[in-house]
């Protein structure tokens, strides 16, 4: 079944991790794509961003989905520049029926400065914003938008924070970003438009799987390795499970996009193997 048949999706971040496993579903399910992706290293992350090549191959596999789709290098901090990639994709496309605001960074490390600080909040809340408000004036009735948040988000604040400014933009951006979706979905609703949300626990990607995050999770070892911290990332959840799979959050992605969900809006979604009721928040 294709439950997206023919529809167009915009997808930022679209170049590798979660982004790109979306892309691949939803061109599998039946939607050309839209991918929108900065390619390029953030300084204050400490860890290589996306790249050209890896753009080229998110449409690579898109295609070999048997989809379109259109690729173009924006920085989500730009609103005119993903206003006019998400413009010259509806023009090559066609249309335009469903959003994910999905690109984001995570600049962890207490060394870090408040530029770390501000940095995520310009791409992590910005940046979403920026994107969701590029696409509206092209979804008619029944357009979906998802916006892509974090456990980060929906867990109180601390007073202790290993993580440093950047840990605390990012989720400073991923709580605003549970507000805007909901304020946004009753204000699109009279026009039968949805947005929700999709929060997960940690997700392999490069995002995580680098050495300074492992450090921040095992600081009593001087190079700690993925296998140092998943247990770490295991004892969070409340399912025996370290770092969900990008395509465990494609698939809850994939079904706030497509009609099954038609009167689901406000929703905050969460893949998080039980996280959020593992800490009691009850979320
Ligand atoms: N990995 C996790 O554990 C995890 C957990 C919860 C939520 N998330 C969220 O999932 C989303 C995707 O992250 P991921 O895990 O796939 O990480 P990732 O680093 O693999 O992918 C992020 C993508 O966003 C792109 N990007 C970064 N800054 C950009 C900018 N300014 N403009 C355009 N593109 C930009 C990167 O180039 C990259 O391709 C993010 O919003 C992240 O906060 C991740």
């Amino acid at each position: 079944m294709s439950r997206l048949q023919d529809k167009v999706v915009a997808i930022t971040g679209a170049a590798r991790g979660q982004g790109r496993s979306h892309a691949v579903r939803c061109a599998e399910e039946g939607a050309d794509v839209i991918a929108v992706d900065l390619c390029a290293d953030v300084a204050a992350t400490g860890y290589p961003g996306a790249t050209p090549e890896d753009l080229a191959e998110t449409v690579r596999l898109v295609e070999k989905a048997g989809r379109r789709a259109f690729a173009r290098r924006a920085d989500v901090r730009d609103g005119a520049a993903v206003r006019a990639a998400f413009a010259d994709g509806v023009a090559q496309l066609g249309r335009l029926d469903a959003v994910v605001a999905n690109a984001g960074i995570i600049a962890i490390g207490a060394d870090r400065g408040v530029d770390a600080f501000t940095e995520s909040v310009d791409i992590d809340l910005s940046g979403a914003v920026n994107t969701v408000h590029a696409a509206l004036p092209h979804l008619g009735a029944g357009g979906s938008v998802v916006v892509i948040g974090s456990v980060a988000g929906l867990l109180p604040g601390q007073g202790e924070n290993p993580g440093g400014p950047g840990m605390a933009g990012y989720m400073f951006a991923k709580r605003c970003l549970v507000d805007y979706v909901n304020t946004l979905a009753v204000q699109l609703g009279p026009s039968g438009r949805r947005i929700n949300a999709v929060h997960s626990s940690l997700v392999s990607t490069p995002m995580i799987l680098n050495e300074r995050m492992h450090q921040v999770f095992r600081p009593d070892l001087d190079a700690p390795g993925p296998e140092d911290a998943v247990p770490v990332y295991e004892s969070l959840t409340a399912l025996p499970v370290g770092c969900v799979e990008p395509s465990d959050v494609s698939h809850a992605v994939v079904y706030l996009l497509s009609d099954e969900s038609r009167y689901v809006t406000g929703l905050q979604l969460k893949v998080d193997g039980g996280q959020i009721v593992k800490a009691g928040v009850g979320a």
